[in-house]
C-alpha cells in the first residue's frame, strides 16, 4: 500500500470516527460495574491527590490520550491541539501511527509536538505488523527521536488489517521480533491494542518479551470494525466488519486478566473510557493509568482550551469517584471494592 494511499486512509478515519456510527454500545463494559459507595468519606474533596508516576514520568492525574493521527495535514493542528493540552494538564500523550512519516520525510511536522509540550509523557507510535514489513531497530529508533519520545507504543491491530483491501495481515512470527525491539530500542515498549482488546494469555506473553507496558484498548469504545465497515470497498469486507461489530475483549475484563496473569505489569486501561468513573473504575479493577482516544478527537479540530476543558472535566469526575469511595490517593482507589452489577434479579417475580 503506497504512501499517499496511507494519507487518504489518515484522512477517512479521522472523519469516519468523528462523524460516524462507530462506537460500540457501552452496555457490556464498564456501565456493568459499580464502585462501593462510601457515605462518610472523612476526607476534603480538594484534598484527594491524583498524582502518579507511569513509565518514569510525573502525571498530575492517571491519564493519556491515546495515539490517534498524523501523518495527514489535517492531524497536525490535532496533535498540537492534544499535546498542548496535556502539556498544561500534566498528562501524557501518544501520537497516531509515524509509519506516513517514516516513508515521506515532510509529513514529519504532522507528528511534531515538543516546542509545546517539552514535559509530558510523549509516547511513539508504530504498527506492531511493520516488524514483518521490512521495519526494525531503526524505524523504531527514527519514529522516538523524530518526536522526542520517552517511549514506543506498538499496535496490535489484527482484525482492522483483515478488514481492509490490502491490509497487512503477516501476524507470524512477530512475537520474536516485539521482542527484539524490546530488547534493543533502550527506551520502553508499550504493546497497545486498538479496541479488541488484550487477554491475560497474550499478557504473560507480551510480558516474556520484554514490553514495559500493555495498554489493554478493549472493546467498547470506538470500534474498527465499524469503521473500516463504512469505508469497505466490498461487499465481502463489509459483510465480514458487520460480523465483527461486536468482536473483542470488554476493556473491563481485559484489566481483570492482565492484572491477574502480571500482577507487576504496568497497565493502561482504554477502549471505551467515557468520563471520570470508568476511570475510577478501571484503577479499582487494576489499572495503572487510563488511555483514551475518541472522546479528545472533536475538542481537538477546535483549541487547546477546547482539549483542556475535556481533560478538566475527566479529572474532576474522577475526583468525586476518589471522594465518594473515601479514596485520599490512587492507591487508596485500588482497594475499593468493585462490584459486577446484574447479580440481583431486575424484576420481581
Ligand atoms: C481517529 C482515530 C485514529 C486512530 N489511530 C490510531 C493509530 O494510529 N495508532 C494506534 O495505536 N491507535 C489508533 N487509534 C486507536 C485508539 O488509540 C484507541 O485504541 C481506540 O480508539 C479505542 O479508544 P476509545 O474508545 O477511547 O476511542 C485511533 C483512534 C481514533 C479514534
Amino acid at each position: 500500500m503506497g504512501v499517499g494511499d496511507t494519507e487518504a486512509r489518515k484522512e477517512a478515519h479521522l472523519r469516519l470516527t468523528m462523524d460516524g456510527p462507530v462506537q460500540e454500545p457501552v452496555s457490556e463494559g464498564f456501565a456493568a460495574y459499580r464502585l462501593e459507595h462510601n457515605a462518610l468519606p472523612e476526607l476534603d474533596l480538594e484534598a484527594v491527590d491524583l498524582s502518579t508516576t507511569f513509565l518514569g514520568k510525573r502525571l498530575r492525574a492517571p491519564l493519556l490520550i491515546s495515539g490517534m493521527t498524523g501523518g495527514a495535514q489535517r492531524a497536525r493542528e490535532i496533535n498540537r491541539h492534544l499535546a498542548a493540552a496535556a502539556q498544561e494538564t500534566g498528562i501524557g500523550f501518544s501520537v497516531g501511527s509515524q509509519r506516513a512519516a517514516l516513508e515521506r520525510a515532510d509529513l514529519r511536522s504532522t507528528y511534531e509536538v515538543r516546542d509545546v509540550a517539552p514535559d509530558i509523557l510523549l509516547l511513539a507510535n508504530l504498527g506492531a505488523v511493520q516488524l514483518r514489513r521490512g521495519y526494525g531497530l531503526d524505524q523504531c529508533r527514527a519514529a522516538v527521536e523524530m518526536i522526542g519520545a520517552d517511549g514506543l507504543a506498538l499496535h496490535l491491530n489484527a482484525v482492522q488489517e483483515g478488514l481492509q483491501a490490502g491490509g497487512d495481515t503477516t501476524f507470524a512470527g512477530l512475537a520474536e521480533r516485539i521482542g527484539a525491539i524490546c530488547r534493543d530500542l533502550g527506551q520502553p515498549i508499550v504493546a497497545k491494542e486498538v479496541g479488541w482488546g488484550i487477554s491475560g494469555a497474550v499478557a504473560a506473553r507480551l510480558a516474556a518479551l520484554g514490553v514495559g507496558a500493555i495498554d489493554v484498548q478493549g472493546a467498547g469504545g470506538t470500534s474498527w470494525a465499524r469503521v473500516e465497515g463504512l469505508r469497505a470497498p466490498t461487499d465481502r469486507l463489509r459483510t465480514a466488519a458487520d460480523a465483527f461489530a461486536g468482536w473483542g475483549i470488554p476493556t473491563p475484563d481485559c484489566i481483570v486478566q492482565v492484572r491477574t496473569a502480571c500482577p507487576t505489569m504496568p497497565i493502561v486501561a482504554g477502549g471505551g473510557i467515557r468520563n471520570g468513573v470508568d476511570i475510577a473504575k478501571a484503577l479499582a479493577l487494576g489499572a495503572d493509568v487510563a488511555g483514551v482516544a475518541h472522546p479528545f478527537l472533536e475538542p481537538a479540530t477546535r483549541t487547546v482550551q477546547a482539549v483542556v476543558d475535556r481533560i478538566e472535566q475527566f479529572t474532576f469526575e474522577l475526583r468525586l469517584a476518589m471522594f465518594a469511595t473515601g479514596s485520599a490517593d490512587l492507591a487508596a482507589l485500588r482497594r475499593v471494592p468493585v462490584q459486577r452489577r446484574g447479580m440481583l434479579p431486575t424484576s420481581r417475580p
